[in-house]
């Protein structure tokens, strides 16, 4: 623990600067260090390394349309590069941009790009202790308002499948079809963000569509996009990302941004590797046996963690075990960021490297006041297919452990505070 203390104090009580050799299990994230399948090892071996019409490219492509549905697919170096190009593509000065909750990045791009981003949870998603089994739903009545009101200067509808900030929640597949109903009614595009596709599927057919194949609820659900893209570090297990159309105006223009951006078409800031690794990565999306153990995992750590007393977001989700901070730390006021004093409380007495995801992963508005959101929380993410029932066991432990000496847990404030995405390299003290 004292050599622990040290290091967060090193990083400035930020979990993005800890040294990963400092770190027992990291729980940072599932982007970008999931275990990839021997397949997709295999397929790394005999990638084609042409810069220009690879078939691995078209591999890559035929694999799009197999499982996703669309005819023009456009690599991407990552998930936000994606959310760059359709905002440069879509948004204008003053636009809005309508979404069931925002994630980091997009924000930052809506808003770089002149966009107002504007979130429409149904009203449970914001009640940590709520057990609607779709939280990630778009509040459809408020979208019918706001679009009857704004459809002409509203640039797209997204909606994140697995919604991320909201501890993991899904979307159904009827929320996602009434949503593309009305986007149609009011001509305004609809924008899907797949990076959980694999863990939003997982949930729809264990509560809504028992009887589909995982293959046929991916497809169906990805249908209903205009624009459809995805962080490869997530689902997709690479590194990378990927946008999909079958609109080939929308096409064309975002492909010619593509070789100023991120590269050439067939590659877009990829290795060649990765892309045949993301092939059949895609294609493995389908394989029931290989989806959805992460899901039971975190299941399994939420029930031991609410039975001990610990506040989590329930009904469990995706992507990680998710701790109401507000709950967990009632004495720490929200200008000492209860999530982020939690956050580096739990690594120091557990090796566990956890994220903030609450006030300091909320910038400032432009008048420089604090936005708390409604949600305060640590994340615990599950990389697909890399941990145990005992890596569980020991993180139930700990932080029964923490929330039984919690007290000692006073808040943070601020050292260095950056002017965007400031929780990335943002240095803070305890108080
Ligand atoms: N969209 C969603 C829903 C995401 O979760 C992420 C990344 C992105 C877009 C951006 O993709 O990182 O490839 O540029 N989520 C990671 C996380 C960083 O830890 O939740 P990227």
């Amino acid at each position: 623990m004292e050599e622990r203390l040290l290091a967060i104090r090193e990083a400035g009580f930020n979990t993005f600067l800890l040294k990963a050799d400092d770190v027992f299990l990291d729980m940072l994230t599932d982007s970008g260090v999931n275990a990839m399948t021997v397949e997709q090892l295999a397929g790394m071996v005999s990638a084609q390394d042409a810069y220009a019409g690879s078939n691995t490219y078209e591999e890559l492509a035929r694999a799009v349309e197999e499982v996703l549905g669309f005819k023009y697919t456009l690599p991407v170096h990552q998930g936000r590069a994606a959310e760059h190009l359709i905002a440069r593509t879509l948004v204008r000065q003053g636009s809005f941009v309508v979404t069931n909750f925002h994630f980091t990045t997009t924000r930052a791009h809506v808003e770089l790009a002149g966009g107002v981003l504007v979130e429409l949870p149904i009203p449970e998603a914001l009640d940590a202790s709520s057990e609607h089994p779709f939280k990630g739903n778009m509040d459809t009545v408020r979208l019918e308002e706001f679009l009857a009101r704004n459809h002409e200067r509203t640039a797209f509808v997204r909606v994140e499948a697995l919604a991320n900030l909201l501890g993991g929640q899904p979307v159904s597949m009827e929320n996602i079809k009434l949503v593309k109903e009305i986007c149609e009614r009011y001509g305004v595009p609809l924008v899907i963000d797949g990076s959980m596709i694999d863990w939003n599927s997982y949930f729809v057919k264990e509560r809504e569509l028992g009887s589909w194949p995982l293959g046929k609820i991916i497809k169906e659900f990805a249908s209903h996009a205009d624009v459809f893209y995805m962080s490869a570090r997530k689902a997709g297990s690479v590194r990378g990302g990927l946008l999909a159309t079958n609109n080939r105006e929308l096409y064309e223009k975002i492909a010619v941004l593509l070789p100023v951006f991120e590269g050439f078409l067939s590659y877009g800031g990829m290795s060649v590797k990765e892309i045949a690794a993301l092939a059949m990565g895609l294609r493995q999306l389908t394989e029931e046996e290989l989806i959805g153990s992460e899901i039971e995992l975190i299941r399994y750590g939420v029930r031991e963690l609410d039975k001990a007393g610990v506040p989590v977001v329930k009904p469990p989700g995706g992507l990680g075990i998710h701790v109401d901070a507000l709950k967990f730390l009632e004495n720490v006021p929200r200008n000492r960021y209860p999530a982020g004093a939690l956050t580096a409380a739990f690594y120091i007495a557990s090796g566990i490297r956890g994220m903030e995801r609450g006030a300091i992963s909320n910038d400032r508005l432009p008048d420089g006041r604090e936005e708390y959101p409604a949600l305060e929380l640590m994340r615990l993410a599950f990389p697909r297919k890399t941990y145990l029932r005992s890596h569980v066991e020991y993180l139930v432990d700990r932080l029964v452990w923490l929330y039984e000496n919690r007290d000692v847990v006073k808040g943070l404030e601020w050292v260095y505070e950056p002017p965007v995405l400031r929780f990335f390299l943002g240095r803070l003290r305890d108080v």
